[in-house]
């Protein structure tokens, strides 16, 4: 069965048995394009933009989803994100720069990070981000001298921590006790926090963040901080909290194997909206505004990786490695999180898988192996052959790297038969532009 779970909703096997995308031939696309080459579905992204706006809104209109940049943004897709309505999660003064190059309605835009520097503070402040995410102390008093001296009252909110487990990586754990994120509200950290904000003259406190980690397969996590924040919340009333504002985050998670099903985005929406509301009520709290913050659940499954298959190895009775020409430094995650994938013979996709291969990298690192013990047709070593990764629009491209100085892979937008070239490969002139002799 053609696994639709783990491809972007346009995937299709045409009549050469290749795979298609947007109505793109993938074979041909690297013959324009070349390998290694990222491939992003413009139906698939408007699709998951457009799910999470009616999920959420269809249950509570008062929903701010805000794209986090993160996991992957450029130019093109930003564009797409501020069409599509999204606001925009952003954690560095780069994410934050690319917002403003393509004019990313700025009171849309959500400022996040555990360490800010005073410049990043700056430049949100002057470019009237909608809201600063506060994280620390540190940067409490920081952020009220710069909008002091900007004679301005910026809006913000709280980061919080809940101390709920959502079990997953402990790489991408956030939301426990020993996490370098947010204001723990066990230790009291998150109160003396608010006291802090609402004493601060320039900052105006709209409400609390919270984010647990990412991707949460799970819903009762979400339950459980909802909870705790909003307890919280409802006991700092008396202290001058308003609770105006309210966003457990993002961390939604998507397929990267066909056995890998996570709820869908109505019911992670069902149990969002049913769990705050219920508590607002019960604690008797005003229903706040929410914002929700996916990032791999909007991009992930749009991207698709596709490489060259180059030289195979065959340690009998141990495995066969077949290698291809990208690798860790456009997708780091099976190495830094154990990350699985699926893999497909991109231009063979009707013949039985029968062999059963690790697919590696060409970077000069053992741990550079893309996906571990993946049954495939059997591969040629005439050089033709295409390795399609799906599920890799996310947290692939934005922790790429030039690790050995490989270029960066280009990128293409496809939709309803046709490709746009939406950011370019580097070339070696490139990653010396900025070396100086
Ligand atoms: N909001 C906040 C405050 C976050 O820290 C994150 C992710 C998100 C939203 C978006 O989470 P998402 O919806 O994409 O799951 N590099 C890791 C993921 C790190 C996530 C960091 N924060 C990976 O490749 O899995």
């Amino acid at each position: 069965m053609f696994p639709h779970n783990v491809l972007p909703d346009t995937a299709e096997i045409n009549d050469l048995g290749h795979l298609s995308i947007g109505g793109c031939d993938i074979v041909a696309l690297t013959q324009e394009f070349g390998t290694p080459l990222y491939i992003f579905d413009e139906f698939t992204l408007r699709n998951r933009c457009q799910t999470f706006t009616k999920e959420f809104t269809s249950r509570y209109p008062n929903t701010t989803v805000a794209y986090a940049s993160k996991a992957f943004v450029n130019p093109a897709l930003a564009k797409i994100f501020a069409e599509e309505g999204l606001g925009l999660d952003v954690v560095s003064g780069g994410e934050l720069a690319l917002s403003q190059a393509i004019d990313f309605p700025s009171e849309r835009i959500y400022f996040h990070g555990n360490n800010k520097s005073r410049e990043e503070l700056i430049q949100a402040v002057n470019s009237k981000v909608g809201r600063i995410v506060i994280d620390s102390f540190h940067e409490i008093a920081l952020l009220e001298e710069i909008s002091a001296n900007a004679k301005t009252k910026q809006d913000v909110l709280i980061r919080v921590s809940p101390s709920v487990d959502p079990h997953t990586h402990s790489k991408t754990t956030t939301g426990t006790l020993d996490s370098k994120f947010g204001l723990s509200i066990d230790t009291g950290d998150a109160h003396r926090a608010v006291t802090a904000v609402t004493n601060a003259e320039h900052l105006n406190l709209r409400g609390l963040h919270f984010h647990l980690g990412s991707p949460i397969f799970e819903l009762e996590p979400y339950e459980l901080g909802i909870e705790v924040v909003l307890q919280f919340a409802a006991s700092l009333r008396e202290e001058g909290l308003e609770l105006k504002e309210f966003s457990p985050g993002g961390g939604f998670a998507i397929s990267y194997t066909r056995e890998q099903v996570p709820p869908p985005i109505g019911t992670y929406a069902e149990t969002i909206v049913n769990t705050m509301t219920q508590e607002c009520e019960r604690l008797g709290l005003e229903l706040p505004h929410l914002t929700i913050e996916p990032g791999r659940a909007i991009t992930g499954p749009a991207g698709v990786a596709v490489y060259k298959v180059g030289s195979t190895k065959n340690i009998e009775g141990v495995r066969k490695y077949i290698s291809v020409d990208g690798g860790m430094g456009d997708n780091i995650r099976p190495a830094l999180y154990e990350a699985r994938y699926e893999a497909f013979v991109a231009n063979r996709m009707n013949e039985k898988a029968t062999e059963t291969v690790t697919i590696a990298g060409k970077y000069c690192e053992s741990g550079d192996i893309l996906v571990k013990d993946v049954l495939l047709p059997p591969i040629g070593t005439d050089g033709l052959d295409l390795i399609a990764i799906p599920a890799s629009g996310a947290y692939c491209l934005s922790m790429a790297s030039n690790y050995n100085l490989n270029p960066k892979p280009p990128i293409v937008l496809v939709n309803n038969g046709s490709s746009h070239l939406i950011r370019r490969r580097e070339t070696y002139k490139d990653q010396m532009l900025l070396d100086v002799l």
